[in-house]
């Protein structure tokens, strides 16, 4: 089957395959194509040009884009969308002025959410994220990564990793899986958090390779969760096991996680929203990529993860969503981009490179997704008719969005498929 898209506005994120990240003054760069075509062929992109050089080879159906965009669907390398209910009600009482911390400390905040995963069925809780794996595909995301750590024992880590995995068969759209055993520690194990690192470095991350659950080994590596001697001590044994570590690191202190990270050859580095010249060095002589979280900033007011100077120091950075019922309860890569340019002095440009093609890398998926590419995948986004693509984060909390395509095929969301 062959579908060729023509009259495209603009063809954004071109790319030869070759390409994996983009880094520092290269994230300026937005290669595009104006007044484009592009053929699809079956799942794949099979080819692309201007329409002065019109596609002139057979297909089966046309779709005329006038002045519509087309861009590499959203890549969010970093989300927990597995979670039971809400938590509306911490989000309330932060209102009032009580803080993150505050909250945490009073057995709210991850163990909350890990109580309600506990008493949720497999099932519940798979129909749950499933609703909101389908609400991110519409707003443009076709490629994500999910962590477990909201369950914190082994029963409902597992239970977690599972309803991943079903994810993953049930949806046409990459997803990677996470293991995050090492998120909070549990109020019975607070007096000897040593006992629960134990727990899940002994007994529950052996279960999630052997059942082969998870790509990537997490860590909250923080004051008042995880050490760094516990961030060494579980990357050391995760990546025996086959897991590569993706870790949380500097959200509110910089411990020493960050070089941990690098020296443990982590993929990438996630949060950052504090940062130390030393932490810049570290990361500029590593192969592992920074990821920002600007909606976790917005929610939480808490600082911006310093883009400019990570940038600026020829760097790559990848923008994610950290979907989440605590600190990020929203998956719209659309408001992360506007958030980036907004409140990290991102350009347009380098926001649509670390949403796309960085985002891929992030999840070892650059050579599937990320950019507009001979072979990859066609999951893209076609836009409604919009003025330039300076627009998309312009116009923050206005969809954008006109249609999505997921391996070349219209993705319609299920509810509306019985309209
Ligand atoms: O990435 N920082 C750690 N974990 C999540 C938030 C967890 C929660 O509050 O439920 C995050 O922000
Ligand atoms: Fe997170």
């Amino acid at each position: 089957m062959k579908t060729l898209f023509k009259n495209i506005k603009q063809l954004l994120q071109v790319r030869d395959s070759g390409v994996l990240k983009v880094s520092g003054a290269e994230m300026k760069e937005l290669p595009s194509i104006s007044n484009a075509w592009m053929l699809v062929e079956d799942d794949r992109i099979a080819d692309f040009g201007s329409m002065n050089d019109a596609y002139t080879g057979d297909f089966d159906k046309a779709v005329d884009l006038n002045g519509k965009m087309l861009l590499p669907s959203w890549c969010d390398s970093h989300t927990h969308i597995v979670y039971a209910g809400n938590r509306e009600q911490e989000f309330a009482d932060r209102i009032k002025g009580l803080t993150y911390e505050e909250i945490a400390n009073r057995g709210g905040g991850i163990l909350n959410s890990a109580e309600t995963l506990q008493k949720t069925s497999e099932n519940e809780l798979y129909e749950q994220s499933a609703r909101r794996l389908e609400e991110v595909i519409g707003l443009g995301t076709g490629a994500v990564e999910i962590k477990s750590g909201y369950g914190l024992t082994e029963d409902a880590e597992l239970k977690m990793l599972r309803v991943i995995r079903k994810l993953k068969k049930n949806y046409q759209l990459p997803v990677k899986a996470t293991f995050l055993g090492a998120h909070a520690i549990p109020s019975e194990f607070k007096s000897e958090p040593k006992i629960y690192m134990d727990l899940v470095i002994e007994e529950i991350l052996p279960e999630v390779a052997r059942q082969e659950l998870a790509e990537y080994i997490d860590i909250f590596c923080e004051k008042g969760y995880f050490s760094v001697e516990d961030t060494n001590r579980l990357l050391t044994e995760a990546k025996k096991l086959g897991l590569k570590p993706k870790i949380h690191v500097n959200q509110f202190h910089s411990i020493g996680g960050i070089k941990a990270a690098v020296d443990h050859g982590a993929l990438s580095v996630d949060h950052l929203e504090v940062m130390t010249s030393e932490d810049l060095e570290i990361l500029k002589n590593s192969q592992t990529i920074p990821v920002a979280l600007p909606s976790c900033s917005l929610f939480l007011s808490i600082p911006y993860t310093p883009a400019r100077d990570l940038i600026d120091a020829g760097l790559p950075l990848a923008l994610a969503t950290d979907f989440n019922p605590g600190s990020t309860p929203s998956g719209n890569m659309n408001l992360v981009i506007s958030l980036a340019c907004i409140k990290m002095k991102m350009t347009p440009e380098e926001a649509i490179n670390a949403a796309t093609i960085n985002g891929a890398y992030a999840m070892e998926l650059s050579e599937e997704v990320g950019s507009i590419t001979r072979g990859k995948k066609a999951n893209f986004i076609v836009t409604k008719e919009i003025p330039s693509y300076t627009f998309l984060p312009y116009a923050f909390g206005t969809n954008s969005i006109d249609s999505v395509y997921l391996n070349g095929k219209i993705w319609q969301h299920e509810s509306a498929k019985s309209l």
